[in-house]
């Protein structure tokens, strides 16, 4: 294909400058590609009514031609001029939710040619709500074919930058009217059927369908990845919205969730892959590894459909080798967030029960009399270790009447051994330190009594002697010169290093 300079031209939708509507008009009608954008996605116009058009939006996507466009139009009345045996609930549908994100199928009238239908007696037909799209299709004669204006396999584009990545160069012109409203395709409506069928989940969801025609079905194949059948829509059987990065969703209750992909991202870290996680508004903080994005709020799913395509493309950016995707509720618009995610991914789920349930401890809690001296140099030194599973380590002490920076004598040996315990405080152990993956070690016997006396067998709760079977005793250096403490910190160490050989021999045994 020819390379041809591809203008750009910006635009306020709220201040349309018909000049420029005006020489895009001309360039579809003269046969030639303007992207535009609509409330769902930028779209890649053409005239749907030349069927040399079609052949060129083809060309410039890399899309297979058997895989039907959808026909733009800004006024109800022309549907009659592309579609026949309109059925009665359209007039119903059409005036709750056109113009809007909503694309129905018709058998189409002779005016539209095969190119644009890829072959199909049907017409795919909608009619967009955003102002420049209707400038432009009235410009264009009425009739504007446009399938989503992303590279075939890339994701939808949802600003006209990623337009301009795919198809800079291969098109006539990009109209820029800033980030799109709704961020994921229309929802595609089969009125050829009784009751109308749902072949692509949108913004406009079965549940609204529901309320003002009663029920609508849904085509299976998009219910599950076992069937076997071709989707209704030949679009929906590619595996577009595809990201480089082997996509993978984690499914679980959300707690599952962060808790696998914690894990799963942690062992990523430790083999030196670079990977991705889409999180959201509320789990970003869970996550210490890997390129974490914010894909939105989960108060507000619409915020999540209109980030999914960015991130994705965010992503392909940034080279990771694989991205774990939290999960989203399949209702409402979340149907089609499930169902573009699920394409993305093609179709790779892990359970979240499975990964987490690979490893036992999550956290191990030190406890000593005060939290002060011996409880905190023992966490201080595990966190030393590159251990094979991450664990959040803390101390907690048996009678902390007040919180206190470290033992002075303390400090000062961990920084001779360049650590610090510059940032301990001393805290109460207290029943949230008891938890069913939180490995509890006290550093004398009689403590450990004391929590076995007021927590019961709960826990899992064991001397640091008794948890790694080495019965060296951990002198108590309070009150004695520097050197005690010095004494205290060669044996202290010698154990930690056999707390990381068992835990990491635990992870093992886990795999
Ligand atoms: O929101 C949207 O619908 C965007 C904007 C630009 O309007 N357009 C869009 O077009 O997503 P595209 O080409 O990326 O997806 C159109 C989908 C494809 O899955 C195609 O197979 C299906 O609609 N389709 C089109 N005509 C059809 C027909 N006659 N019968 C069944 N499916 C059809
Ligand atoms: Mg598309």
């Amino acid at each position: 294909m020819d390379f041809m300079e591809t203008k750009i031209r910006k635009i306020d939708k709220n201040q349309i400058e018909q000049k420029i509507i005006e020489e895009a008009g001309e360039v579809l009608r003269e046969g030639g590609l303007v992207a535009f954008p609509t409330e769902t996605v930028y779209g890649l116009g053409a005239d749907a009514l030349q069927e040399e058009a079609a052949r060129k939006t083809y060309e410039a996507k890399g899309r297979p031609s058997d895989n039907p466009l959808i026909v733009h139009i800004a006024d109800y009345e022309d549907l009659k001029k592309i579609a026949v045996n309109i059925p009665a609930e359209t007039d119903i549908l059409a005036a709750h939710f056109w113009p809007g994100p909503l694309t129905m199928i018709f058998e189409k009238s002779d005016v539209v040619p095969y190119g644009t239908t890829g072959g199909l007696d049907t017409v795919a037909v909608r009619m967009p709500v955003d102002p420049v799209a209707q400038a432009l299709i009235r410009a264009a004669g009425g009739f504007v074919s446009a399938p989503s204006a992303n590279t075939s396999g890339r994701p939808s584009p949802t600003t006209a930058q990623h337009v301009e990545e795919d198809l800079a160069g291969k098109i006539d012109m990009i109209i820029d009217g800033g980030t799109v409203d709704i961020g994921l395709e229309s929802t595609i409506l089969d009125m050829t059927v009784t009751p109308p069928m749902i072949l692509r989940p949108g913004a406009v969801t079965a549940e609204m369908f529901e309320e003002v025609i009663g029920p609508v079905s849904i085509d299976e194949t998009l219910l599950g990845d076992e069937s076997e059948k071709a989707p209704k829509a030949p679009g929906m059987k590619y595996r577009h919205y595809a990201p480089k990065a082997k996509l993978m969703i984690v499914e679980g209750d959300l707690r599952e969730e962060i808790l696998a992909i914690r894990q799963l991202t942690y062992a990523a870290h430790r083999e030196n892959r670079k990977v991705g996680v889409i999180a959201t508004n509320e789990t970003l903080p869970f996550y210490n590894y890997g390129i974490v994005k914010n894909i939105g709020t989960r108060e507000n799913e619409k915020t999540i459909a209109h980030g999914l395509y960015r991130v994705l493309r965010e992503f392909d950016e940034e080279d990771v080798e694989e991205i774990y995707s939290e999960s989203f509720a399949a209702q409402g618009i979340g149907k089609a967030i499930m169902n573009r995610l699920e394409k993305a991914a093609g179709h790779l789920r892990i359970p979240a029960s499975v990964i987490i349930a690979k490893q036992k401890y999550r956290t191990v809690t030190f406890v000593s009399r005060t939290d002060s001296a011996r409880g905190p140099m023992a966490a201080e030194m595990l966190r030393q270790y590159d251990l094979k599973q991450e664990y959040v380590i803390n101390s907690r002490g048996i009678i902390v009447l007040f919180p206190e920076p470290a033992n002075q004598k303390a400090e000062a040996i961990m920084k001779s051994a360049q650590m610090t315990l510059e940032n301990h405080i001393s805290r109460q152990f207290d029943e949230d330190n008891i938890q069913d993956d939180t490995l509890v070690l006290a550093i004398e016997e009689s403590q450990k009594e004391k929590l076995l006396s007021e927590y019961g067998e709960n826990g899992n709760i064991y001397t640091l002697n008794e948890f790694i079977e080495d019965d060296t005793e951990i002198p108590d250096p309070y009150g004695k010169p520097l050197a005690a403490y010095g004494e205290c910190y060669e044996i202290l160490s010698g154990l930690v290093a056999k707390l990381a050989d068992k835990l990491d021999s635990l992870a093992e045994e886990e795999k």
